[in-house]
């Protein structure tokens, strides 16, 4: 490293010399600084008050000099010190630029690396259960429609021919809207129950013929336990034609069944009531698990209760009679299922809950 020499000779060419060597090992120790802090003890070391090179020098050289060299030495201290000066803060600046230029590089995008993969969840069960049955029907030439899942009393109830008393319009058992007691009773809100009401909608906009499936949420007033859920799930059907008959509806249905749970599998149709239907039926699938033997899945029956369904309902015609549809005329049928109930048996699932938890160790099943 670099120290100030003492001074002999004054002569030019000497101190040209000493001021030459001095500014090689200003050279060398300038191209040596890699970091902020190897700048920091250059410039310490070269322009320090106390003891710095340029102090060293003008103690040695320049208080040193005899009388009639001063002159020229203070004129080449002069310089040397501006030269020094100059080079220390290029020094500086060169290791500015050569951080941000390491930094960049950090940053500059390779586009040749893999790309940051995401998991793409997948379709959740009760979702996809329901896109199958609608599937099914659309295959048969059924096309699809949806509805509110908040819905007037008159959609719900009053339209699908449900007396004033019914049970099903009691708070018990329906969740209605707050503070709607000054609306007629007809117009007043609650989340729909079914998807019952669609029929209704589907009928007032569009004249027969009709071939239409509604999948959707439906709300009930009912505690959550191992097979109901106060929220679930229903794809609704309706068919509306000339000469529609029961017949037609079994075929449909049978048909449908078939096609969700396997050829094997059979239907029959158990006398039932629905205020919208008549007659009603409910419909029974042979138990999927032990083909109709009877287990403990079918309650040893070798049946298992799937949807409500049957004719429509003179009565309900008569909402939408102006609309082309004169009982005279025209007949239909109309189903309903719940899609949880379907998924339920198709996958196994043990309890309703697990569809609503969001648990991927459950929902990662069905990737
Ligand atoms: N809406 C009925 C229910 O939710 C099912 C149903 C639909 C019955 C259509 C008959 C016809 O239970």
């Amino acid at each position: 490293m670099y120290t100030v020499p003492k001074l002999e000779d004054y002569s030019p060419e000497a101190l040209d010399r000493a001021v030459a060597e001095l500014f090689s090992a200003l050279d060398a120790e300038s191209r040596d600084l890699h970091s902020e802090s190897d700048w920091k003890a250059f410039h310490d070391r070269w322009l320090a008050r106390k003891n710095g090179v340029l102090t060293q020098i003008n103690d040695t050289w320049l208080k040193a000099a005899p009388g009639p060299a001063k002159r020229e030495v203070g004129r080449r201290v002069n310089e040397l010190k501006a030269r020094t000066e100059a080079a220390i803060e290029a020094a500086q600046d060169k290791i500015h630029a050569s951080a941000s230029s390491t930094k960049l590089a950090a940053d500059r995008l390779d586009i040749t690396l893999p790309g940051i993969q995401r998991p793409i969840g997948v379709k959740h069960p009760v979702l996809r259960v329901m896109d199958e049955i609608v599937a099914v029907f659309k295959a048969m030439g059924y096309s699809v429609g949806e509805g509110p899942e908040v819905e007037t009393d008159y959609y719900n109830f009053e339209s699908l021919n449900f007396p004033p008393n019914h049970p099903a319009r009691d708070t018990q058992d329906t969740l209605f809207i707050a503070d709607q007691e000054s609306k007629p009773a007809r117009d007043r809100l609650l989340l729909r129950t079914h998807t019952s009401p669609v029929q209704i909608r589907t009928m007032e906009q569009q004249p027969p013929p009709v071939r239409i499936v509604i999948p959707g949420k439906v709300h009930r007033n009912d505690p959550l336990d191992a097979t109901h859920s106060p929220v679930f799930h229903q794809v609704e059907g309706l068919a509306v034609d000339t000469n529609i008959t029961f017949c037609d509806l079994k075929g449909t249905l049978d048909h449908a069944m078939k096609a969700l749970f396997g050829s094997s599998v059979k239907t029959r149709f158990y006398p039932s009531f629905f205020p919208f239907t008549e007659p009603s039926a409910d419909m029974q699938v042979s138990c999927i698990f032990c083909g109709g033997k009877g287990c403990r899945k079918c309650k040893f029956s070798g049946w298992i209760e799937l949807l409500g369904c049957g004719m429509v309902d003179p009565n309900v015609f008569d909402f939408v009679k102006q609309n082309g549809y004169d009982s005279s005329k025209i007949s239909g049928f109309a189903f309903g299922m719940g899609v949880e109930r379907i998924a339920i048996l198709k996958y196994e699932v043990e309890e309703i809950q697990l569809f609503y938890e969001g648990d991927v160790r459950f929902l990662e099943q069905f990737a």
